[in-house]
């Protein structure tokens, strides 16, 4: 088992917010796997390669490019259709396990949150889990959080944004989002980010006080 907790689930269930609060409470490394996907498809709609990205890479472009970029309506729905790409998939994967692999090394736990965590990337994870809720709550709650910086984003198009990207990344072949039965399921549709926040960190503790 490797002492890594697996975040997995649908677009706008709350795995990112959770990730950061979880890595932040135990002082283990996180990384954001769908910013991978979203990179890479930023770079496609620029016309450059991504054949050859690299944490370097990753790092570079989360210090020089504003974040909302990669996280337009555009760059989203791009993520999820390149993500179907076996190469595109096999790039990151390999990313994510180099930055697993240098955390554990220094001797720190990792969180990583995306769709496939628990199931490809990481299937030795000691704690893996997976969050979702109903897609119009979901819609809802991203529908609010970009109105902050655009009042005339519509919910109906962001409604639609998640439906595709649930879709894309239930029906690929490769690595489709899915949960086994190692998986702690958590419906966030009810209750706060800081009930879920305690569920998980519940959970982590009592693994890590087996783990040795
Ligand atoms: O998590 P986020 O919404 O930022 O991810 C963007 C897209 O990247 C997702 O819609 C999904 O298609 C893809 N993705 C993936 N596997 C991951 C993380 C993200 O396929 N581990």
């Amino acid at each position: 088992m490797s002492k890594v907790v697996a975040i997995d689930g649908t677009s706008g269930s709350g795995k990112g917010t959770l990730a950061r609060r979880v890595a932040e409470y135990f002082s283990f490394s996180s990384l954001d796997t769908g910013l991978i996907y979203r990179m890479m498809a930023y770079l496609d709609v620029q016309g450059e390669s991504y054949r050859d990205f690299s944490l370097e890479r990753f790092s570079t472009m989360r210090d020089t490019i504003e974040e909302a970029v990669f996280r337009s309506d555009d760059v989203s729905i791009r993520s999820s259709l390149l993500a179907r790409d076996a190469d595109v998939r096999n790039i990151a994967t390999e990313l994510q396990r180099n930055f697993v692999k240098d955390s554990l090394e220094k001797g720190r736990g990792v969180v990583l949150d995306g769709r496939d965590i628990g199931t490809t990337v990481v299937p030795d994870a000691f704690c893996k889990f997976f969050l979702t809720a109903d897609v119009e709550i979901r819609a809802k709650r991203r529908w609010m959080d970009l109105r902050k910086v655009n009042p005339n984003v519509s919910y109906t198009d962001v409604l639609e944004n998640l439906r595709k990207r649930d879709k894309c990344d239930q029906e690929r072949d490769n690595s489709p989002l899915t949960f086994t039965s190692d998986y702690t399921i958590i419906d966030t549709s009810s209750g706060s980010a800081e009930d879920v926040f305690a569920k998980v960190r519940d959970v982590v503790t009592e693994r890590l006080s087996s783990y040795g």
